[in-house]
């Protein structure tokens, strides 16, 4: 089933707080509601979050057609809420203004329904051409590892970065997936697993701080990620601890590869350095499994994505085009679509 959805007036998410103890599916009316489920994580992933700012647009204008409300006046505020519940993912802002632009060109209630529906099915095709361009690029490594959650469940119905992993496995069985646990909300060891569990592709969950030593002891070939903003100049802002994967895949010389949509990039922002990174409550960092685990006193610093800088990305991968990195990933891990594609000739961010 789908991670967002319309149905009859509602928005349908699959509550990933819950994955993956038990599958439970909320019917969301109200636009605060949905506000709400986008700060607790319940749905997430940027593509997903893009679907949710679209989705969420429509629900304001439904409610506003059904209560007899200014249509222009209550897409202004619920535009203000959506945007603002989280500052890095762009996809979210950027599915919002999708929906503000439809309006100003004259699309009322029933058009806007339509439009936030058209970027559902977009969200959909765009990571399956994406997923398989990243698996051309990367054809060859039969052992990857990746970090966060960019499967499924981050998007509707097609992953970006799982999107690849799994057609490389379709392609020729992989031997191994390494899933980085992500702290602190372990979107890695709940979700990325239980994704490649029910496809059956092999995998291991790891601790993020693991990562380094099976890349630099020659266990990984390829690193795949997905992405919440991709700067102008190709600086990429993903959950926290990629940047990490980022340096040791460099040091290792092995492709690092970013597979996002068109719509995380961002041509208004220049630099990495201008990315907001979402700074979360200290409490996710102190607890584990909702029990604090830190020492009495102790404060924390929950940073929720950084930025890792387009030296360290040996490509982008997005449904036009693939866009060449500055770091060649030249090293014995090589992947042989690596040079395929470099002969092909990538283009460049800008
Ligand atoms: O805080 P989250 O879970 O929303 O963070 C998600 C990520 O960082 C993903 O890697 C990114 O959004 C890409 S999802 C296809």
């Amino acid at each position: 089933m789908r991670t967002i959805d319309w149905d009859g007036g509602a928005v349908r998410i699959i509550d990933q707080t819950r994955l993956p103890e038990e599958m439970v599916v909320l019917e969301v009316r109200e636009v605060d509601e949905l506000v709400a489920h986008i700060r607790s994580l319940a749905v997430r992933g940027a593509p997903a979050l893009g679907v949710a700012g679209a989705l969420g647009m429509a629900l304001a204008a439904c409610r506003s057609a059904e209560q007899g409300g200014e249509l222009d006046a209550d897409l202004a505020v619920a535009a203000g809420k959506l945007s603002g519940a989280r500052p890095t993912a762009v996809n979210l802002s950027w599915g919002v203004e999708q929906l503000r632009a439809a309006r100003a060109a004259g699309a009322g209630p029933d058009e806007l329904v339509a439009a936030a529906l058209a970027i559902r099915d977009a969200d959909i095709s765009a990571n399956r051409a994406l997923s398989e361009r990243g698996a051309q690029l990367l054809a060859g490594a039969r052992r990857v590892l990746t970090h966060c959650n960019a499967g499924g469940l981050a998007c509707v119905e097609v992953g970006t970065a799982l999107g690849v992993i799994e057609r490389l496995h379709e392609a020729q069985p992989l031997e191994m997936v390494y899933v980085c646990e992500t702290r602190p909300l372990l979107q890695g060891s709940r979700l990325t697993a239980w994704e490649l569990g029910r496809r059956g592709i092999p995998h291991r969950v790891i601790v993020d701080s693991a990562a380094a030593g099976l890349v630099l002891g020659g266990q990984v070939e390829a690193v795949v990620v997905g992405a919440d903003r991709i700067a102008a100049n190709g600086d990429v802002a993903n959950k926290v601890g990629t940047v990490a994967h980022a340096v040791a895949a460099n040091y290792a010389g092995i492709p690092f590869v970013v597979a996002a949509p068109e719509s995380t990039i961002d041509p208004a922002t220049e630099t990495g350095a201008a990315i907001s990174i979402e700074l979360r409550d200290d409490t996710e960092v102190l607890a584990l499994a909702g029990r604090r685990v830190a020492a009495p006193g102790s404060t924390g610093l929950n940073p929720a994505f950084d930025v890792t800088p387009a030296a360290l990305v040996t490509a982008i991968v997005t449904e036009r085009r693939t866009i060449s990195g500055r770091a060649a990933g030249t090293g014995p891990g090589r992947a042989p679509g690596m040079a395929a594609a470099e002969e092909a000739g990538l283009n460049a961010l800008d």
